[in-house]
Order: structure tokens, then C-alpha cells, then sequence
């Protein structure tokens, strides 16, 4: 049966970003522990180390409350520019950044991006975290669905814009997720880089007893969305889910991420 769109508006009632850490991001017993973290973190070390994506400055689009996804780009940007829809996903943030003894714990995560870069002291992880809090440089607002999503901010273009998990939730079919892919362009420099990870062929999500609508999306479509909207894909991975991974706070089909080019 297909799950109705989920309203902005009932987005910004319903979402809870202590809840969604503590149901995703929780270590040991988050749904993200040895399923989304093992295909995430090593293609984001990978990316920003072998795979040559650097540059001064990287936003990261719909950040929501986490700082996983930033890890391993801290070690080669200089700017990190977050930013996210809900208020309350850049209120969480911003505790992060501040060290405010309720933020979320994210030494386990820290810790197994350590390990990929060789490195796992209790002293490491600490730098890690440091050197990331340096790094970050604004917490903006933005909208997925407005044509400037930073509108009235204007952001000068950037290296490298990274989205993980979030095109899905305000794009309510492909064409309205090509136009964002689009409408990045401006965010883009020629010849810069654009890295989305997500979720493959998902239609729903949980967080606790609520239930969030997801785009539909397939292999196929996503790339013509980002030839489409004018980009050259450098690189695609794909990673299906068992059938048996099928868990009642998801029907997720698996992950994708694609490592896409502005034309120079
Ligand atoms: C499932 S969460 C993902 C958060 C984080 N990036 C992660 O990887 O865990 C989806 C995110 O999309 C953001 N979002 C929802 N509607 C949006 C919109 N119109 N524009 C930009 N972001 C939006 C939400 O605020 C939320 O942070």
C-alpha cells in the first residue's frame, strides 16, 4: 500500500531529533549499528582520502542532527558549512558544537572513523572531535523545495556538497528531486563535486511510533535524475539488503552512493 507524503508541516510537528539519535544513531542497538554506519563511514573515508575529493570549503545539505557524515571530510576541508530544514535538528547540532553536557554521545561512531584512518586512541578520537568542531563554520537553515534553498542567505559556491538521507524526505516524486539536483548546480563550483548517500527503494521510516514518508527511488531513476540535471556520475555503489533485513521501522531496499560532477 502506498504511504502518503508526508506534509512539511507534519514533518516539523513530528520529528523528534533526540529520538531519531537515540533510534538510529545509538550505539550498539541504533538501526544504523553494522548496517547504514558499514556502508557510510568507509565510502566516506574512502572518498576523502583515495577518492581525491578536497577543497576549502563543504556544505553538508539536510544535516539533521548528526555529525557522522562529517568526519572524515573535516580532515580535508577547511570550511564546513551544516545546514538543515528543522530548527530543532540545528538547536541539537549547535549542542554538539558547544560540548553541552545533553548532547548525544558520538564517541562510538568517532571511534570507528579513527579505526579507518588507523588511528583508535582514546586521545585521537578527541582530536577528531576537535578538528571537526573547528572546521564548522555556519549552521544554516535551508529548504529543500525553494529554488535558492538558503534564500535570502546566499551561499558563495562550494568544492563539494555532500547530502546523506534527506533528498528523500521533501522530494515527493523523481522530477521534484531532479530539479533540487538541479537547482545545486548554483551551490556548486564547475567542476566541484557532488556526493549524495541514501537509501535505495525505501517508502517509509520510523522513528518510534511515528512513521515518515520516503521517495521511492530505484537505481535507474537516480541517475537519469543526475544526468538530467546536467551532471557526470564519477561513481555509483550500490549495496541491496537481504529480503530477511526487512524490519518493521523500515522497508529500505538497500543504500546507494553516487559520486557526481559539476561540467568544468
Ligand atoms: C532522515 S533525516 C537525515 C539526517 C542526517 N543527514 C543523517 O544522515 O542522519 C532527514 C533530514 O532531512 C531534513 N529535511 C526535511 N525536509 C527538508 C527540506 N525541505 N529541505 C532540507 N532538508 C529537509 C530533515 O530536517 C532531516 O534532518
Amino acid at each position: 500500500m502506498a504511504i502518503p507524503y508526508t506534509s512539511q508541516q507534519t514533518y516539523i510537528d513530528d520529528f523528534d531529533a533526540k529520538e531519531y539519535l537515540q533510534a538510529y544513531c545509538a550505539d550498539k542497538d541504533g538501526h544504523f549499528s553494522g548496517d547504514w554506519s558499514d556502508f557510510a563511514l568507509p565510502i566516506l573515508h574512502e572518498i576523502f582520502t583515495t577518492g581525491g575529493v578536497k577543497g576549502d570549503t563543504m556544505l553538508d545539505f539536510g544535516t539533521g542532527p548528526t555529525i557522522y557524515q562529517l568526519l572524515s571530510a573535516c580532515e580535508v576541508f577547511d570550511n564546513i558549512i551544516v545546514s538543515d530544514f528543522l530548527e530543532k535538528n540545528r538547536a541539537e547540532f549547535q549542542r554538539w558544537l558547544k560540548k553541552d553536557p545533553d548532547a548525544f554521545d558520538w564517541t562510538h561512531i568517532i571511534k570507528s572513523v579513527c579505526e579507518l584512518e588507523g588511528k583508535s586512541s582514546r586521545e585521537d578520537c578527541e582530536k577528531k572531535a576537535e578538528k571537526l568542531r573547528s572546521k564548522v563554520k555556519e549552521v544554516l537553515k535551508c529548504d529543500a523545495l525553494k529554488r535558492n534553498p538558503y534564500d535570502p542567505v546566499v551561499v558563495p559556491p562550494v568544492d563539494c556538497l555532500l547530502s546523506c538521507l534527506c533528498l528523500e524526505v521533501p522530494c515527493k516524486d523523481i522530477q521534484s528531486f531532479c530539479d533540487v539536483l538541479k537547482n545545486f548546480q548554483d551551490l556548486i563550483k564547475p567542476g566541484g563535486h557532488l556526493l549524495l548517500l541514501s537509501a535505495l527503494r525505501e517508502t517509509f521510516y520510523h522513528i518510534g511510533t511515528k512513521q515518515f514518508s520516503s521517495l521511492y527511488i530505484n537505481e535507474e531513476e537516480l541517475e537519469m535524475a543526475f544526468k538530467e540535471a546536467g551532471y557526470q556520475i564519477k561513481k555509483a555503489v550500490y549495496k541491496q539488503r537481504p529480503d530477511n533485513a526487512a524490519m518493521d521501522f523500515t522497508d529500505c531496499q538497500g543504500f546507494y552512493f553516487i559520486h557526481a560532477c559539476k561540467p568544468k
